[in-house]
């Protein structure tokens, strides 16, 4: 494990190192990011002495069919972290922001580099809000996150979040390794705020659905049963829509 007191990300950290052959399950947590980096090109907003900063490092590669699961996997391992060490249920918000209530509480950023001597490798970043106080958070934030701390009405130990983490990460990767998918996808589906839900989904495309979610598929994926809109006639509409990747907004 490395442990630093700034660093710009430790995704950047992660990937550097990985590149330099760091073996497999290393954790890279920071207390301060300089230059934090969420999902789609956002910033992750990162101030010292607060809250949960880290990135682990895999080079073990799960069965093909496992590889989409890795993002989700990480949410479940997050989920039940925040369970055990602050006593509060949180929930899944397809693919991976965890959230409270409507509030965002944190997120995981995978991202992997083609250099260095592992044939495969992903970083799993991982960010949530502990100790937070509202009266920091940034103007845009003020309405959509919220922090454990908020959330418990007392301060969290991030010491015990993380060693619960670690923990949590552990079992479940090895239920990624062994293929257990269906055992993953249960505890996935239980925590999904997704399922159930009208969506409004924006693709990197820039292409966008609205349909009502039903359900996620054997490789993580959502499926979503597209609203009649101006491109499909009621006749011509197909019941499902598999989403792979997208930004969700759930709109009732
Ligand atoms: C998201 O947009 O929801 C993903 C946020 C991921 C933030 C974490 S904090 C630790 C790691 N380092 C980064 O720069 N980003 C991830």
């Amino acid at each position: 494990m490395y442990a630093f007191e700034q660093v710009e990300s430790t995704n950047v950290e992660a990937l550097r190192l990985a590149e330099l052959g760091t073996p497999h399950g290393t954790v890279i947590l920071a207390n301060h990011q300089t230059a934090g980096k969420g999902r789609l090109g956002r910033t992750w907003h990162s101030p010292a002495n607060t809250n949960l900063y880290a990135s682990l490092i895999l080079t073990q590669k799960p069965h093909r069919s496992c590889l989409s699961w890795i993002p989700l996997t990480t949410g479940v391992a997050v989920a039940e972290a925040i369970e055990a060490a602050a006593n509060l249920s949180v929930s899944l918000k397809w693919p991976n922001d965890i959230v409270l209530g409507n509030k965002k509480l944190g997120g995981i950023l995978c991202e992997s580099s083609t250099k260095g001597p592992s044939a495969w490798n992903v970083i799993v970043g991982i960010g949530i809000n502990v100790n937070w106080e509202k009266e920091h958070f940034p103007g845009a934030l003020k309405n959509t996150a919220t922090s454990l701390a908020i959330e418990a009405q007392h301060q969290i130990d991030r010491r015990v979040l993380f060693t619960t983490l670690l923990s949590r990460l552990e079992t479940n990767y090895e239920r990624l390794l062994s293929s257990d998918l269906s055992s993953l996808q249960s505890s996935y589906v239980s925590r999904s705020s997704t399922i159930g839900r009208h969506v409004h989904v924006q693709l990197a495309t820039g292409e966008t659905i609205d349909g009502f979610a039903i359900n996620i598929g054997s490789e993580g994926e959502l499926q979503v049963n597209p609203s009649a809109t101006h491109v499909y006639s009621q006749a011509q509409k197909p019941s499902v829509i598999t989403i792979r990747a997208g930004d969700v907004i759930h709109v009732r």
